[in-house]
């Protein structure tokens, strides 16, 4: 146990963010900084130390993120597709779970279903992290709220406006603000809002956190005065066939455009997830304009990512 990782957090799980509270996810923004700033000084930490990844989707940022991250603390990877492992062909989550507990020390699972990822966590005895289910995104929040830390140098009482989909991004984004006290504000169009349980759970988070949370169909009463603009897809992984109705339903008024970042504050910065549909959701202007900031958004997912695995790994 090194002064890096708190007793406590070791061997916990990352799958909603819920896992963690605000101290622990302020501690774990703040190690992410001091990891970007001297990353030598943590190059061996998790010396040994295998991480199991998963894929049942696509992923450019979460996987690259996640090796290189695991490399750069000492301890190394392995990259696994459900299709290439026997859970494709029916095995149980129970024994895949029991099995690749007897080999690694934690696995980073991205799939569909967020109950196979709880499934998972229950029978496994090694941590799960979760790199994107359709319910959550808990990895991109934490470089999301590390994104917001660097430039206001807090959290509380910074506000952020979401428009679009209320998907996993949305989720979680809305959960990590309410946790450390982000005022959030969230337009969507009716049929798209965000899951009603996880809003209450978020609206409790919020009364204790002080953070304040808005929900409106009007994306221009959500950008007022806002510090920080965020976007996702309008049609995530896995909701293809249904494209055509969600660029009709979400059409030009949930665009982010120059228009609607008029009423944010003049300093106001852009993030996006990644990937982008220019033209869609955004446009170019804006996403590769000067409020910007989606690259260093997307690097600090490393950054963020080795400070939750320090934070589960390191102290075991
Ligand atoms: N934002 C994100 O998770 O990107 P990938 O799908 O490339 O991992
Ligand atoms: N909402 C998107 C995020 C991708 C990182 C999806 O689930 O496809």
């Amino acid at each position: 146990m090194t002064m890096y990782a708190k007793n406590n957090t070791a061997g916990k799980n990352m799958l909603s963010l819920l896992e963690w509270n605000k101290e622990e996810l302020t501690d774990m923004i703040k190690l992410a900084v001091a990891m970007k700033t001297n990353p030598a000084h943590y190059s061996h930490i998790l010396s040994g130390k295998i991480l199991g990844m998963i894929f049942d989707k696509p992923s450019t940022r979460t996987r690259v993120s996640f090796e290189a991250g695991i490399l750069q603390l000492g301890g190394q990877a392995i990259v696994m597709s459900s299709k290439e492992l026997q859970i494709g062909r029916g095995e149980p989550i129970k024994d895949t779970a029991h099995v690749m507990s007897e080999y690694i020390d934690a696995i980073m699972i991205r799939t569909f279903s967020h109950e196979k990822v709880e499934e998972l966590a229950y029978h496994a005895e090694i941590p799960i992290i979760n790199g994107l289910t359709d319910l959550h995104h808990p990895c991109q929040a934490l470089a999301d709220l590390m994104t917001i830390y660097e430039w206001k140098d807090q959290l509380e009482g910074v506000k952020l406006a979401y428009i679009g989909d209320g998907n996993n991004v949305c989720h979680s984004l809305l959960l990590a603000s309410a946790m450390v006290g982000v005022d959030i504000r969230l337009a969507m169009p009716k049929g798209y809002e965000v899951d009603e349980t996880i809003l209450a759970t978020a609206e409790k988070l919020a009364k204790q956190s002080g953070a304040t949370i808005f929900v409106t169909e009007d994306p221009k009463l959500a950008v007022t005065d806002a510090d920080f603009i965020y976007t996702d897809v309008w049609t995530s992984m896995g909701q293809e066939d249904e494209n055509a109705k969600r660029l009709a339903d979400f059409g030009e008024k949930y665009q982010v455009n120059a228009e609607l970042a008029c009423f944010a504050k003049p300093d106001y910065h852009f993030l996006h997830c990644l990937p982008a549909h220019r033209e869609e959701e955004v446009t170019t202007e804006i996403i590769d304009g000067d409020h910007s900031v989606i690259y260093q958004q997307a690097g600090n997912r490393l950054h963020a990512q080795k400070a939750l695995l320090a934070a589960i790994l390191e102290a075991k």
